[in-house]
């Protein structure tokens, strides 16, 4: 795989062995408890100095894949315990006008020193991405066309995009027509879009609690109401909470804000067994659902979870995505595919940013044709699985005992519930002071909750300074 491959120009050599040998331990290609090359075969296989070969070696022990038996050598280790998993969160008792965009913005102020290690954002390493083969692409695509340059065109986006998209879904089952397909600026500004055309200020917008920040950044940027629906750390929104709310609530809510395949920060996926009860009980309650699936093409499960959309026939869900955590966080393409609602979110993008420049819609889709992109995707999941492995593991060892952890579905990032006693907001300016940072958990949270959590950002190379910062983390909270 061009894109996941995690051997890159950038990353010491040792650090890429390393890397090679716990792919091999993550498959059970190296079983628990087997020895693993010595120093000298390791150097001869790879063509490597033995002091390389040794800190391969001492980089998997440090990072807890491997364990030194004295005048034996390296060997598997048996994996520890797992950290008690997530508890279900609660419905909130009423809706609440949300406030996280001047705790964003402190945030952001504080974590752009250049010598920070981020923990926080949920960017993985650049070299997940195929950077080389956007770049030909683009080039290609002036080349062909400068115009794309020098015109507005296309305000709804580039037909050969959307037709790439449309097939996308159809694989999945999942029926688009092209023509319905508003290419946007990421998926923010589709997320944006959606919920201006489906409600109004002081509407109320039902979300999972914990939920990404940035739907409560929209939320609060249109004077809208979020109301958090109780969690299940694994099966994301619970339908039978949002039941109660709905059949009880005095409050109509107008829309319901969900990402039904791997969820953020938790790394949900609703099974597809109550999915049509969940459209069925919207429908009943004339409750627009904005359905997010940025992140359904990195699940772990056998096949690709479908959007919400492909059980929806009569096109209620208006469905939001991008290429950002898949292809290029950089060329901010996303769409929203919006059934009856298409013209208004039309207008809406016009008035909101006119058009999404055609010469890097013209790039994707180039690259989304080629035959390799099942493949990348398939190696970037690997990626994923295999990252939160690690961090997970590493959190196993180092974080203070009360700790509790997510098992994602999908995606790389881990949400971590510390001790209560534990304020995320104060380890936080602790932990800058060592220049780390995370994102706290009271930023995913519209009711000021989760003051004892935080999300981690598992895309990021294990490298020494990375290892480091975590168990720094680890300490910092433990005190
Ligand atoms: C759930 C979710 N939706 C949307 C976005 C934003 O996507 P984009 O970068 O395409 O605007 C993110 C980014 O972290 C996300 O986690």
């Amino acid at each position: 795989m061009e894109q996941a491959s995690t051997a890159d120009r950038d990353t010491p050599r040792y650090v890429g062995v390393a890397n090679e040998i716990a792919a091999q331990i993550a498959s059970g290609q190296l079983a628990v408890g087997e020895r693993v090359p010595s120093v000298r075969a390791l150097a001869r296989q790879k063509r490597l100095s033995p002091t390389t070969a040794l800190a391969a070696l001492r980089h998997l022990e440090q990072r807890g894949e491997i364990e030194a038996r004295p005048q034996s050598g390296y060997y598997v280790r048996q994996r520890p315990q797992l950290l008690p998993s997530l508890d279900m969160s609660r419905t909130a008792k009423r809706p609440r006008a949300v406030a996280v965009n001047s705790l964003f913005a402190r945030l952001v102020n504080d974590v752009a020193s250049p010598e920070l290690i981020p923990l926080g954002s949920a960017v993985p390493e650049h070299d997940w991405y195929p950077a080389r083969l956007l770049q030909r692409a683009l080039a290609s695509a002036t080349r062909r066309r400068p115009q794309w340059l020098s015109e507005y065109g296309y305000y709804f986006g580039v037909d050969s995009l959307r037709h790439e998209i449309a097939r996308l879904y159809a694989g999945l089952g999942c029926t688009v027509d092209a023509d319905e397909v508003l290419i946007t600026n990421g998926c923010m500004e589709a997320l944006n879009l959606a919920l201006r055309a489906v409600a109004r200020p002081g509407d109320v917008i039902a979300v999972e609690s914990p939920t990404f920040f940035g739907f409560l950044q929209i939320i609060e940027s249109l004077g809208m109401k979020a109301l958090e629906i109780a969690t299940h750390p694994r099966d994301g929104l619970s339908i039978d909470a949002l039941r109660q709310v709905l059949e009880n609530s005095e409050t109509p809510v107008r829309a319901l804000l969900v990402a039904a395949n791997v969820g953020n920060p938790l790394g949900t996926t609703i099974p597809p067994e109550r999915r049509r009860e969940l459209l069925r009980l919207c429908a009943r309650h004339r409750v627009v659902i904005v359905e997010d699936d940025v992140y359904g093409d990195l699940h772990f499960a056998a096949s690709r979870p479908p959007p919400l959309r492909a059980l929806d026939p009569d096109a209620q869900v208006l469905l939001c995505a991008s290429f950002s955590k898949t292809l290029a966080p950089g060329m901010r393409i996303g769409w929203v595919i919006g059934g009856a609602m298409t013209e208004s979110l039309r207008l809406a993008k016009f008035v909101n940013s006119v058009a999404t420049p055609a010469a890097l819609q013209q790039a994707v889709a180039d690259v989304l044709k080629r035959r390799t992109h099942a493949r990348h995707l398939q190696g970037l999941r690997r990626a994923c699985q295999q990252q939160i492995g690690r961090f997970s593991e590493l959190i196993e060892q180092g974080f203070p005992a009360g700790t509790r952890l997510s098992r994602p579905q999908g995606g790389f990032v881990l949400w971590l519930e510390l001790p209560a006693c534990i304020d995320v907001l104060e380890l936080h300016e602790r932990a800058l002071l060592d220049n780390i940072s995370f994102a706290p958990g009271p930023l995913f949270s519209s009711s000021g909750r989760y003051r004892n959590a935080l999300r981690l950002n598992c895309g990021r190379e294990l490298t020494p300074p990375v290892i480091k910062a975590l168990r720094r983390l680890g300490q910092l909270a433990g005190r």
